[in-house]
């Protein structure tokens, strides 16, 4: 039989199914089902390339060196399956002459019950192999344990630092690592030629010419202007990320660090408030008798400028840089900086993260060695 032609058979008979079934009009589930091929479909020219009784001892004893339940599966598909030789010469019994007929079909049943015979066979085989398997089992060891994964210590502190301001009514927001050159430097007063560009040197990014320069943030404080340049205050949010800086590393320092921005403008907020709000924060961190240390310090975007730092066996380690949003900056947002003021801070949560668990060596962090990371 041409291949193309029992295709298109096929086919046709799928049509007509479809046809027939009513629900298929109305999109309902259409439920295939097998085609039978009537056996006048199949014409063997030649009765002789039937299934010969060589061909079953041979079957029967590959079948016997099988040990595998899905070998033996395979061996049924193979030799009794819809498609096997087997199947096929007694599909095949309808073309050949009244004549031999009889004396074919008889081979091969008998055939079909010998196949079948062994394969009972094996199967028993294996069951009983299973069962004993099941006896030596013993149900009550104790399982062998799955490593687990944990969260990264810097993850578990951002995360506390997140939870310590969400219980002050903070909320989360999220800007990007890729930083335009405007909202890292020069919106908050830190023009090309400052000279806190130097402490802040990155990695720039290759842009289309004419496009405004790129670069991997060196804090999380473009937030801040990101945030106001679309809201109005009343503000109190905190923005975590990674933030990055050409460094070279020491104990102290990476080329990569975790920050945590915090930011709240509203009317008369003042220093107090923003000393109050870190105070709670290092209570909820550190417990309420760790010190912490309030000192002058300068950014170019808040008026003034303060660090906080927190006692450690290894004498303060300063934590965070804030201050009270820049008047200028308010105005630029569109705010009356007569009305409302703001406070701001940039949390390290590398350093937060040392502080807790006592590590003095911050590249500890992020040299992926699971002797160290499996301690938390
Ligand atoms: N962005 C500053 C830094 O990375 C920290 C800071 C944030 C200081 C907010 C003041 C106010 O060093």
């Amino acid at each position: 039989m041409p291949r193309g032609a029992g295709e298109a058979r096929v086919a046709s008979y799928y049509e007509k199914e479809i046809r027939r079934d009513p629900g298929s009009a109305v999109g309902a589930p259409f439920v295939r089902r097998p085609v039978r091929f009537p056996s006048a479909f199949v014409t063997v020219s030649n009765p002789d390339s039937l299934l010969a009784p060589e061909e079953v001892a041979h079957a029967i004893a590959a079948l016997r060196g099988l040990s595998e339940e899905r070998d033996v599966d395979a061996w049924r598909t193979q030799h009794l399956g819809r498609k096997s030789r087997l199947m096929g010469s007694l599909r095949a019994l309808g073309g050949l002459d009244r004549s031999r007929r009889a004396a074919v079909g008889r081979r091969l049943n008998e055939a079909k019950a010998q196949l079948g015979a062994a394969l009972a066979d094996k199967q028993a085989e294996l069951k009983a192999r299973r069962t004993q398997d099941l006896a030596s089992l013993d149900v009550s060891l104790p399982g062998r344990p799955l490593p687990l994964g944990g969260l990264h210590p810097i993850t578990r502190t951002e995360r506390a630092v997140v939870a310590a301001f969400a219980t002050m009514g903070f909320h989360v927001i999220e800007g990007p690592e890729v930083e335009l050159e405007y909202y890292n430097f020069e919106a908050l007063r830190i023009p090309a030629d400052h000279p806190a560009r130097d402490a802040m040197d990155t990695f720039y990014l290759d842009g289309p010419d004419g496009a405004a320069p790129l670069l991997l943030r060196t804090h999380t404080s473009p937030n801040q202007i990101r945030y106001m340049e679309g809201h109005e205050p009343p503000i109190r949010l905190i923005a975590p990320g990674r933030t990055y800086r050409n460094e070279a590393t020491d104990a102290t320092h990476e080329w990569m660090i975790t920050q945590t921005e915090v930011l709240a403008v509203d009317r008369g907020l003042t220093l107090a408030h923003l000393k109050g709000t870190l105070y709670e924060f290092a209570r909820h961190l550190f417990g309420e008798d760790r010190e912490i240390r309030f000192r002058c310090d300068y950014f170019p975007f808040v008026e003034p400028g303060v660090e906080v730092s927190i006692s450690s066996p290894d004498g303060w380690i300063e934590i965070l840089g804030a201050g009270m949003v820049h008047p200028e900056i308010l105005a630029n947002m569109g705010y009356d900086p007569e009305i409302h003021t703001g406070f701001a801070a940039g949390l390290g949560v590398e350093r937060i993260a040392m502080l807790r668990h006592g590590i003095r060596d911050i590249r500890r962090f992020y040299e992926n060695d699971l002797r160290f990371l499996r301690q938390f």
